[in-house]
This record gives C-alpha cells, structure tokens and sequence, in this order.
C-alpha cells in the first residue's frame, strides 16, 4: 500500500481560507500573484479550494474569485490540506481550527485570542493527528519573532522579552509624546487612520498585548501561558500631563509586554505582564514610534536581539500567513513537522511577592520641612530603595516630586504606595508607572 498522501502525489496541496478580511483577502491576493515562486519554495502548487466568509453577497476586492466564496466553513474545513483561519475571536475559529486538525489537516492562523485562550487544545490536537499548527501572524505581524523564539534561539535560553506588541496604543502613545496630543484625541485619530476598531477596547486596555504576551512568554520560557495568567493594564489612564512629566525625565510611555524568567535568592518563575512602563528615552524600544512593532529579547548566549517592523495590516500580515504556508505545505509534500509545542520547563508563574520591578512615582506633597524626610521613611521602612527624587514643578502651594524606586518586588512597591497614600503630608498620589529597560 503506498503510504503516499493526496497531496505529495498529485504535487498539489489544497488550501482552505476561512476569513476574507483585512489579512485573508491579501492572502488570496499574494497566493494568486506570486503562485509559481510559493510552487518552487514548497514543492507543490499552493491550490486555494474556498474561501469562507459570513457574506457571501459582500463586495470582494477585484482579485477575490467569487465562485470561491462559501459559507460553510465546515465542509471546507473538510475538502482541505491546510487551513488558513483569519476569522479571528473565539468561536466559530475553535471549532473550525480544531476540526481541521482532528482531520489531519494543517493550520495556519493568525488568531492571538484563540491561541492564548485554548492553544494546549489545539497543540494537543496537532499533535495527536501529526498537523502543524503555525501561527506567526499571530504575534507582531511581519515580525519574525515567533520563528524567531520557536527555532532560530532553540539553542540558547531566553532570560527576558520586551515588546511593543500592540501598533495601535504605540501609535496613540507616539502622538501624545511626539505632538502633545490627550488620548482622547490621540484615539480618535487612530480611529480615522484606520489603526484603532470602532470598539478599540482589546487594543487600548492591554488585552491584545497580553494575548500576544501570552504567546511570547510560552514559547520562551517552554512553559505553558494562558491570557488569564498575565495581569494587564492598558492605557486609557494615561494623560498628556504622565507624557510631560516622563520627557522632563529623560523617558517615554510604551505600553510594553514584559516575560522574565527570575531564577536568583532561591526564587526560581517567570513573570509575564502588560502594562504601561517608563523607557529611557535612549533605549532601543523609545525609538520605535506610529504602529510599528517591536521585541526585544535577551538571551543567555545571544545576548539581546531586536525585531522590529509592522506588526499590523493586510499585506504585512499576510506575508507572515504565506511564510507559514509554504512552510506547511512543503511538510505535506516532503515529510516533517513544525515544531511541537514545548513545555517541559513548566517554570511557575511568580505572583508580586516575587516579582521584581522598578516603579516611577509622582507625589503632590506638602512643603514643608520633613516632608522629604517622612516619604523616604515609608520607602525605607518597606524595603525599597530610592534611586532618584526631583522635584519637579509646584502645584498650588504644594510641591510636586519624582521618586524612581531600584529594583524591588512588586508586592513591596504597592505597599509602599498603599502606606504613602495614608501619609498626612501626601496630598495625592498622582501616578504610579513602572520602569523597564536599562
Ligand atoms: P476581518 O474582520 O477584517 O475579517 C474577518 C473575516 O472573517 C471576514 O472575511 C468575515 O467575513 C469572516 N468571518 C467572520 N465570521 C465568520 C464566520 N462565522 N464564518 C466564516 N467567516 C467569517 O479580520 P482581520 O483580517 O483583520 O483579522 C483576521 C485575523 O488575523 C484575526 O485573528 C486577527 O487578530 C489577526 N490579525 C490581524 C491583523 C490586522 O492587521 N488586521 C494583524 C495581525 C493578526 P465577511 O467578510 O463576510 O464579514
Ligand atoms: N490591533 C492590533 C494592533 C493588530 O493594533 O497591533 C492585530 O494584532
């Protein structure tokens, strides 16, 4: 019995699209117009069976064969090779995804929500039939950092990620740094550029970033991480006022997706986290400006490596989509599997007694003698070192001060804060930002 599939016979692989929006259309678009070259780089002509859609009737980019378009995904799922799902959410993705590859048939997709809330599922259903399961797309776009994570520093092990993972915030952060704008405003024009959704909430409030987070830190630390796992803040709270105030200090405001791998004073986890952080203005990060995407990843041997480019887009994306189909379709034609899901590290996840972090807090304090003297105390008296304090600017009659902390755990930093706040000679805490970078 020949143990020869369809596929490596016919010298064809069939490819199901499911999701003809911003990135599938541009995949059909570059399936169509560089078809021989993707014939050449994998060993067997990349045929597209269907295309499934909600709407059939909808207008269609020109390069879009209507008679194509379906909208019974399942059937599709069935009539397929490897699948391509750009639908995006939740559900019907799962369905879709984890029954082409039950069937034996290979995935690509770019749905970061999908892969953080249920990746073991699909891992494991990859695993058990023999499809790959790619995702590149599914974290900065373009930007080859899964890969890069998955394979090129297999042979090295990552201490630290941090990115800019999310173009729309760091469009919106660019604009109120670069051209004094408030969110609102700043978010409104991202709105009209197209960057930013109707309902911009998963970009602006940090879940797009944790999802991407998620990915990143399971892929370099070979542990698993959910999206429930990573704590997120966004930056809606994040005013043209904190921007001032971070320039004045030689900073700027990156909402930064943060892994670490903490393995000193007996403590052995990792750390992964969203939030806005504070980065010296001559770090590699506060150079990334608009919606590009950054990573940065720091390796034991390697040391550190940037990836930088457009994390977001059709065409961008779609090129990270096709890189990952060639990839699987030469498999369906020659043998061989991606890589399987790697997890035998299983590093606990750090909670914020063990956290390390450095944290930028600004105070409307009273000026008066001993004030100075009462702040460092309740700093002294939890632990945390005082790296820096300025005085910045006066507020009414009272003064306004800077205090960047050294490296403390996070647990230690909130008390801090939760003491200062019940200080008399406070007035206000005004902000509480982390710091990241070197
Ligand atoms: P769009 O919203 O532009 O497109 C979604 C497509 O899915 C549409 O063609 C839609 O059909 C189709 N669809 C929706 N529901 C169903 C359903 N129930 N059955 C069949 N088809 C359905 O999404 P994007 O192209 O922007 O994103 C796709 C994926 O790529 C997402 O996971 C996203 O996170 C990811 N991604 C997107 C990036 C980007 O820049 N846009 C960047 C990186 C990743 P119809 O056209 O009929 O409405
Ligand atoms: N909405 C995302 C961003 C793009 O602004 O980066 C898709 O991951």
């Amino acid at each position: 019995m020949s143990t020869f599939t369809q596929a490596q016979r016919a010298g064809v692989v069939r490819v199901a699209l499911l999701g003809c929006g911003t990135v599938g259309a541009q995949v059909v678009r570059l399936l169509r117009e560089h078809a021989e070259e993707f014939a050449a780089r994998s060993g067997a002509r990349l045929e597209l069976v269907g295309i499934a859609v909600r709407d059939t009737a909808a207008e269609r980019q020109p390069w879009v064969p209507r008679e194509l378009l379906t909208d019974d995904a399942q059937g599709l799922v069935r009539r397929a090779d490897v699948v391509v799902e750009l639908i995006g959410g939740i559900e019907p993705a799962r369905t879709l995804v984890l029954a082409a590859l039950e069937n034996g048939a290979s995935v690509v997709t770019g749905n970061k929500a999908l892969l953080a809330a249920h990746g073991p599922a699909l891992h494991g259903a990859a695993e058990a039939s023999g499809a790959d399961l790619y995702y590149e797309a599914a974290v900065a776009g373009a930007v080859p950092v899964v890969y890069g994570l998955r394979e090129s520093l297999a042979g090295d092990n990552v201490t630290a990620v941090l990115g800019i993972v999310n173009g729309t915030t760091n469009f919106i952060l660019d604009e109120m740094a670069t051209r004094g704008l408030g969110f609102d405003e700043a978010l409104a024009l991202a709105q009209e550029l197209g960057y930013a959704e109707a309902d911009p909430t998963a970009d602006v409030d940090g879940h797009d970033a944790a999802a991407k987070a998620a990915i990143l830190a399971s892929l370099a630390f070979h542990t698993r991480v959910g999206i429930e796992d990573v704590p997120v803040t966004g930056i809606r709270d994040i005013t043209a006022e904190d921007m001032a105030a971070a320039q004045e200090s030689g900073y700027v405001i990156k909402l930064l997706a943060v892994a670490r791998r903490v393995t000193d004073d007996g403590t052995r986890g990792i750390s992964v986290r969203v939030h806005p952080a504070l980065v010296p203005a001559t770090h590699p990060l506060a150079a990334v400006h608009g919606a590009f995407n950054a990573v940065l990843i720091e390796a034991e041997s390697a040391g550190r490596l940037m990836f930088y480019g457009q994390g977001a887009g059709g065409a961008p994306t779609a090129s990270a989509v096709l890189s990952d189909l060639v990839a699987a379709a030469a498999h369906k034609i020659h043998g061989g599997n991606a890589p399987r899901e790697s997890t035998y590290a299983q590093m606990p996840l750090l909670g914020p007694e063990a956290t390390p972090a450095r944290t930028q807090v600004q105070l409307r304090i009273a000026d008066k003698p001993g004030t100075l003297a009462a702040v460092a105390s309740v700093y002294g008296q939890h632990g945390v070192s005082i790296e820096s304090v300025r005085q910045q600017r006066p507020a009414d009659e009272d003064a306004r001060i800077v205090i960047v902390s050294h490296e403390a755990t996070e647990a230690a930093l909130a008390d801090t804060v939760a003491k200062l706040s019940e200080e008399p000679r406070v007035h206000e805490v005004i902000s509480v930002t982390r710091v990241e970078g070197e």
